[in-house]
Formats: C-alpha cells, sequence, structure tokens
C-alpha cells in the first residue's frame, strides 16, 4: 500500500490561521491520525512543523481553491480569519465550521450580545452607541462607570477602556469608535470569572466542560483554576447558559464562553469566543478528551470525547514575552525546570513585551498548591 493510499482514510483538517491555537488542535488532531494543513497570511511559527503549512493571500479565491484541495473540512483558528472566503471557494462541498454566519454574529460584539439576550441568557446592561452624545447618556444611565468596547476586532482587552468621566469618555471615542460607534457597558462589580468550554457537533451533540475561575492581569488572561470555586447553582447555571449560547449562534466547533459571578452568585454573560479558548488550555492534561481533540472531532462531525476531569483539580499559568526581539534559549533549561508542571512553548519566533509565547499547567488535588507550583513554573521562564 502506497503512503498515499493509507493517507486517504484519514481525514484532512485545514486550518486557517498559524498561531498557538492552530498549533495545539494540529497536535491533537495528527495524535488521532488525522492530518493537518494550515493557511496564514505570513510565515508562521507556531504551525511551521506541523503538517502542510501554506503561506499566501487567505482572502484571494484562488489561493483558497488550491489550498483546499485535499481538506475534508476546514476551520478558523480565530474569529477574524477569512471563512466566508473558504465557504465560496469550496461552493458548498468543503463544510467550514464555524460557518461564516456565525462569525458574523459573534465578530461583533453588540450583535453578539443581543444573539445570546434573546436566548434569554443573563447578560449585563449594554447599549450601543452611534454617537457621542449616545455614549454619554449611556454612562450617565449606568452610573458613572462603564466599559468602553470597540465592536469589532478587539482581544486581550486591546479595544476596551473603563470610563468614569465625561473626559475619559470622549478619549476612549477617539481610541474605540468606528463608523458604527461603540458598545457602551454598565461596569459590572464582579467577585469572580468564569469560563466554560463547549463543544458541538454539525449534528447537535455536545460536551460542556468545567466551569473554571479565570483571573486577568491588564484585561489579559493570567491564570485559569478549574474547577471553578463556586455554588453548584452558579455552576450549574453557568454551564446551561454556555451551552444555550453554543445553540443560540448554531455554533459547530468550540465555543469558550466567559462570565462575571455577582455577590450573590448569579452569573452573567460577558463574551464569548468561537474556537479554542486560552482558559481551555487545562484540558490538555486535566480532562479525558482536551479542547483541541473535541475541536477536531466535532468539525468532523466524529463522536466527541469526555469533557470531564481526570484529576481533581488544575491551575494554568500563561506565559508572557519579557522583552522584545528574536526569541533566546539561553533560558530553555531553567524553564523546564519544574518536575511537574506541563509546559507548553508555541513556537514563536520573535518575542515582544506581554506576547502570549506558552503557558504551563499543573494538575492534582489543592488548587493553592497547585497554583504556587503553576506561578514558580511559569516565572521561570525567560525566553
Ligand atoms: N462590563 C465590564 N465590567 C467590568 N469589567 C469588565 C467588563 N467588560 C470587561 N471587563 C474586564 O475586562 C476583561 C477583558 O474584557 P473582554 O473580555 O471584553 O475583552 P477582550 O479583549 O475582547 O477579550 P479577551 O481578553 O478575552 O481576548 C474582562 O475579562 C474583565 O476583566
Ligand atoms: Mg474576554
Amino acid at each position: 500500500m502506497s503512503l498515499t493510499e493509507s493517507h486517504a482514510r484519514f481525514p484532512t483538517i485545514g486550518i486557517l490561521g498559524g498561531g498557538q491555537l492552530g498549533r495545539m488542535t494540529a497536535l491533537a488532531a495528527m495524535r488521532m491520525g488525522m492530518h493537518v494543513k494550515t493557511l496564514s497570511p505570513s510565515p508562521a511559527g507556531p504551525v511551521a512543523s506541523l503538517g502542510e503549512s501554506v503561506v499566501g493571500d487567505w482572502t484571494d479565491e484562488a489561493v483558497m481553491q488550491s489550498f483546499l484541495q485535499g481538506c475534508d473540512v476546514v476551520t478558523v483558528e480565530s474569529e477574524w480569519a477569512p471563512a466566508e472566503v473558504a465557504e465560496r471557494a469550496g461552493k458548498g462541498k468543503i463544510p467550514v465550521w464555524p460557518s461564516s454566519k456565525t462569525l458574523l454574529t459573534i465578530r461583533h460584539k453588540g450583535r453578539q450580545k443581543d444573539a445570546v439576550g434573546t436566548a434569554g441568557i443573563p447578560v449585563g446592561a449594554y447599549l450601543a452607541c452611534a454617537t457621542l452624545e449616545d455614549a454619554s447618556a449611556a454612562l450617565t444611565a449606568f452610573g458613572g462607570k462603564a466599559v468602553a468596547k470597540k465592536f469589532e476586532g478587539s482581544y486581550d482587552g486591546y479595544g476596551n477602556a473603563t470610563v468614569t468621566s465625561i473626559e475619559e469618555l470622549q478619549q476612549a471615542w477617539k481610541d474605540l469608535a468606528a463608523e458604527d460607534g461603540l458598545l457602551m457597558e454598565a461596569f459590572v462589580p464582579f467577585v469572580r470569572e468564569l469560563a466554560v468550554m463547549v463543544a458541538r457537533r454539525p449534528s447537535g451533540d455536545t460536551e460542556v466542560y468545567p466551569v473554571v475561575e479565570t483571573e486577568q492581569k491588564d484585561h489579559r488572561c493570567h491564570a485559569v483554576m478549574a474547577p471553578a470555586r463556586i455554588s453548584s447553582a452558579t455552576y450549574e447555571a453557568a454551564r446551561k447558559a454556555a451551552l444555550a449560547a453554543a445553540e443560540a449562534v448554531d455554533l459547530v466547533g468550540m465555543l469558550g464562553v466567559e462570565f462575571f459571578e455577582l455577590e450573590d452568585g448569579a452569573i452573567l454573560f460577558n463574551e464569548m469566543a468561537p474556537r479554542p479558548h486560552n482558559t481551555g488550555h487545562y484540558t490538555i492534561e486535566a480532562c479525558y478528551a482536551s479542547q483541541f481533540e473535541n475541536h477536531a472531532r466535532s468539525i468532523l462531525d466524529l463522536p466527541l470525547g469526555s469533557s470531564e476531569m481526570r484529576m481533581p483539580a488544575a491551575v494554568m499559568i500563561n506565559v508572557l514575552g519579557h522583552r522584545a526581539g528574536s526569541v533566546r534559549t539561553d533560558g530553555y533549561s531553567d524553564a523546564l525546570h519544574s518536575s511537574q508542571a506541563s509546559i507548553h512553548l508555541y513556537g514563536k519566533a520573535e518575542a515582544r513585551p506581554k506576547r502570549k509565547m506558552g503557558h504551563v499547567t499543573v494538575t492534582g488535588d489543592n488548587l493553592d498548591l497547585l497554583r504556587a507550583e503553576a506561578e514558580k513554573a511559569a516565572d521561570a521562564i525567560h525566553l
């Protein structure tokens, strides 16, 4: 039997994007015998050595058509990747998940909140503001404290500003408003931030992962603790709302849903991302099937793996860049110093301060002890 014949038996996933999420999806898919192709507009370190990595203008239908050769399904690494180009180029013969229709709703923070609100999921007060006057009225209506958000294109907190005065609002408007204005949200006095991952197949079959606690530094994910130390009522409410959010936007693949927990245990939806998510990285070591494995399975409409934890507890800490420039490997042995932490480095050639370069996960019994061990392991990494 030739190599091509043996390859022909296993599905090939095309991934639009070349960052860490594509890399970890590719690693999980390859472990299950699947093949992976990636397409990105510029050379991408994280996926360069995995499967077939194509560099090309992904907005060009001809480039996309040639990329689609041999793909059984196409997925996006980020909500900004051009799923609509893949759908057009595939002429309906190659499934693209999540669909461009789902992405259209999720990409715009106003439309996203409207969709989950309509589905009956609790959302904090927000107003889509077309003018600075509307935004100023919203600030007053929200009691003088609000978070202004760009409608589209923000990530890792770039694109958000907390405003408590007209002067701050004017600045935020200058920085963040697009043609259709910006989103104003009432500032939520949360006691905790929570997240839930959902995997969903085209046939509708789902797996809902444990609720986790997340901590952000400078609006950026720093730590994830699984499972969240919350009441069982809050736990069930978050899982139910996450599943309802996936159904509301007809999501296929993985969905990461972020919530605020209020003092009385009630939850409010913050936002969702239609892909594997930073708050789900812990699932690689801590769950029977990771978010990356279930992403691959769900877009191929294959049976999902269990989302249950195989360990009582897990902590994940992000490893950020410390300086700008090419990655040096002189800190590599220190990075591998911890005997308990699972170290993930994403293969990025260039570091920038605060750029996500990797993460570490520690699993065990006691969240406080795991947190200390994970912080220590992450701190030791200076690449
Ligand atoms: N309405 C709000 N009230 C209070 N804090 C908020 C509010 N909206 C956002 N935040 C804080 O800012 C963080 C980032 O906000 P959000 O999730 O909207 O940003 P993002 O840049 O789109 O997301 P990410 O960092 O997940 O890529 C939240 O995790 C939370 O800590
Ligand atoms: Mg967020």
